[in-house]
């Protein structure tokens, strides 16, 4: 019977053209918003987030990723509410010249028995991206919380901020395993950065100092819609804990498998077959730092070998199968060029 309520066996169609229309209006408008060219009364805009609202609980299937219902909402009680992290989200040992870095190196061949392991194989090495780690849980492929790292061992809840976070999926893609826990690296782009510094000094408002410190502050706001209108970026950079998960032997496999998932990875991740290779990449990435839409202060070389890395282990601080690679401290100067 055409224009029938199906809803017993199905959703009604109705239904679901309203609850699509409604997607789309409120993301229209809450872009507008954000672009500070609202074009309709906050109170229309929470009558019609109500009304999405009100059609999604009843057809939980016409619930999609994008839809503002996800995205934004009343900051829940469990906002900034202590998460512990399991297992730890470890720092990581520096490097900060070429020795230290071959001292490491030197330190992970004496670890391991040379006559089982002739070698190390490959390194992975990515890029150390300046800004705030957090970790994101997703269950059944749905985010469900995320944490900012605190002390290692407890952080504090921030799903509220990091659903507005556009790069971070709030389902993930294809085949996803029933808990998978990731970490990364929550950063302000640079282009980015200078917009939301203009807008802060036409609001007559303080400008951030540099985009890690926005960064940080736009993650920590109660008010997730000015979280949102931050446009924070986000960089997944290794596997916390999974439950049913493939089996992987290599880092790099995992950082494909989470790329797969729908997580960002950032591209400039590379396999390299021995400290020679590890050097010259570092160097060129430190040439080449400038280059980049984003900051980062270093790179992180990890022993690739997942089963190397179990037997190399961890001290009190950090794993020893890794260490990250720092650049100098830039030095900056300003030269004055007028006093009015
Ligand atoms: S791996 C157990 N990879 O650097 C190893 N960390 O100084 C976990 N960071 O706490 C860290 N980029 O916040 C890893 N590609 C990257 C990273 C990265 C930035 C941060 C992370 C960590 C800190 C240590």
């Amino acid at each position: 019977m055409a224009g029938a309520d199906t809803a017993d066996t199905g959703t009604a169609p109705d239904s679901a053209a309203r609850v699509r229309e409604l997607q789309a209006r409120l993301n229209h408008h809450s872009a507008l918003y954000y672009a500070g060219k609202p074009e309709i009364p906050d109170g229309d805009f929470d009558s019609l987030l109500s009304e999405l609202k009100t059609l999604e609980d009843r057809h939980p299937e016409l619930v999609h990723p994008d839809s503002p219902t996800q995205r934004v909402g009343a900051p829940p009680d469990t906002a900034f509410a202590p998460v512990r992290h399991e297992p730890p989200m470890m720092s990581l040992h520096n490097a900060l010249d070429i020795e230290e870095l071959r001292a490491w190196h030197e330190r992970v061949h004496r670890a391991l028995p040379t006559l089982e392991a002739p070698g190390v194989g490959d390194f992975s090495v990515e890029l150390k991206f300046d800004g705030l780690a957090i970790s994101v849980r997703y269950e059944n492929g749905v985010l469900v919380r995320a944490a900012t790292r605190g002390d290692g061992r407890t952080g504090e809840d921030v799903t509220h901020s990091v659903r507005t976070i556009a790069d971070i999926p709030i389902r993930l893609r294809g085949d996803a395993p029933a808990v998978l826990e990731v970490r990364g690296e929550v950063i302000l782009r640079l282009s980015t950065f200078v917009a939301l510094n203009a807008r802060q000094a036409e609001r007559g408002e303080k400008a951030y100092v540099n985009p890690r410190n926005a960064a940080a502050g736009s993650l920590r706001q109660k008010d997730a819609r000015v979280t949102a209108e931050r446009g924070l970026s986000f960089w997944c950079y290794q596997l916390g804990y999974a439950e049913g998960a493939p089996a992987f032997s290599s880092h790099m496999q995992t950082l494909e498998w989470l790329r797969s998932l729908g997580l960002p990875v950032n591209e400039h991740s590379a396999r390299l077959p021995d400290l020679a290779a590890v050097e010259a990449h570092v160097t060129d990435f430190e040439r080449r730092r400038h280059e980049f839409d984003y900051e980062f202060d270093g790179l992180v070389v990890k022993v690739d070998d997942l089963g190397l890395q179990d037997r190399l282990g961890v001290d009190a601080k950090a794993p020893r199968w890794a260490v990250a690679y720092k650049f100098p401290p830039e030095e900056r100067t300003t030269k004055l060029l007028d006093i009015e």
